[in-house]
């Protein structure tokens, strides 16, 4: 069924498990995280980035989501992930999202709870929730205590943010990035960061930047040709530690990747008479669908359904 996030994160956060928001880009990402929700019997945030709808067009891709969501036997959401500005925000919502993000991370403080707050006028009035974003997803790892604290969100801003701004759900930066590249030396998240502001606001709080990058997905694409070294993602204890801490939705893209380009790999590099695009997509939809159930077993959304 079709909900918005609202709906899936507040029953969440009651129950202290965190919900994955996965990206989609086409049919097969589709399949694999809706096929993993009715599965593990787990809400599901389907997200579509502004350059996933340049690729495959507003209508084809909100159709087929709603489609599928509709059809789902448990709630999921169709989520605008990092939308740029009101006219993004608007066409989505017209195309039937049902909950969408804006970021304005990159703008000074003002700026951002303008914006931020327009969007929330919006999209509210439509009964659409509103994820916001403060502090920036740049790694952290070689900058000063200065530039950290300059990029990673600062709790009383957070509250006032939130106060000024009426959004559903918070993206917060404690030192996650896009990407497989997260650290180049240990992985370190700021938990007493995440603590503070969780203490100072109570809306759900997002993780982005969340991937874990498995070495087994790597070492797969790598048998096969890919050049990934020095790629790292985020510790699955990491994971669990954010949830507990009251992280309540996980943004994951970039595992999904992986998984995706380590059998398309494997598969033409097996198959050198293969070119029927099932057989080669198909095996590609299960590996992603195989992240997705992980990560919903790791989250604890799995049976909550
Ligand atoms: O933050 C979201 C993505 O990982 C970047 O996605 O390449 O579709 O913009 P994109
Ligand atoms: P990853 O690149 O770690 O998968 O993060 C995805 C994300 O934050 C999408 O909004
Ligand atoms: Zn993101």
């Amino acid at each position: 069924m079709l909900v918005t996030n609202r709906e899936i994160l507040k029953a969440a956060q009651r129950e202290f498990y965190a919900v994955g928001a996965f990206n989609i880009q086409n049919l097969e990402s589709l399949l694999a995280v809706t096929e993993a929700a009715a599965e593990e019997k787990s809400p599901v945030i389907v997200a579509v980035t502004p350059s996933a709808i340049r690729y495959g067009g507003l209508k084809y891709l909100s159709t087929l989501v709603r489609v599928a969501a509709e059809n789902l036997p448990v709630p999921a959401s169709l989520h605008l992930d990092h939308g740029e500005d009101v006219k993004t925000i608007k066409e989505c919502i017209e195309a039937g999202f049902t909950s969408v993000m804006i970021d304005g991370s990159h703008m000074p403080f003002e700026e951002n709870v303008a914006l931020t707050r327009r969007v929330v006028e919006i999209a509210h009035s439509k009964g659409i929730s509103v994820e916001g974003e403060l502090g920036r997803l740049t790694g952290v790892e070689e900058k000063t205590v200065e530039e950290r604290e300059a990029v990673l969100t600062d709790p009383e801003e957070a509250e006032k943010f939130v106060k000024l701004t009426g959004v559903d759900a918070l993206a917060i930066s404690i030192g996650t990035s896009h990407g497989a590249y997260k650290f180049k030396g240990e992985p370190k998240l700021d938990f007493e960061r995440l603590k503070s502001i969780r203490e100072k606001v109570d809306v759900p709080l997002v993780l982005h930047g969340a991937s874990s990058v498995p070495r087994r997905i790597i070492e797969k694409a790598s048998r096969y040709g890919a050049e990934l070294s020095g790629a790292k993602g985020i510790p699955e204890d990491h994971i669990r530690k954010a949830i507990s801490l009251g992280i309540t939705k996980i943004n994951i893209d970039t595992d999904l990747r992986l998984a995706f380009t380590a059998t398309v790999r494997e598969v033409l590099a097996e198959n050198p008479g293969e070119f029927d695009p099932r057989k080669i997509l198909g095996p590609a939809k299960e590996a992603m669908k195989e992240v997705a159930i992980a990560k919903m077993r790791l989250f604890g959304s799995s049976g909550k359904a």
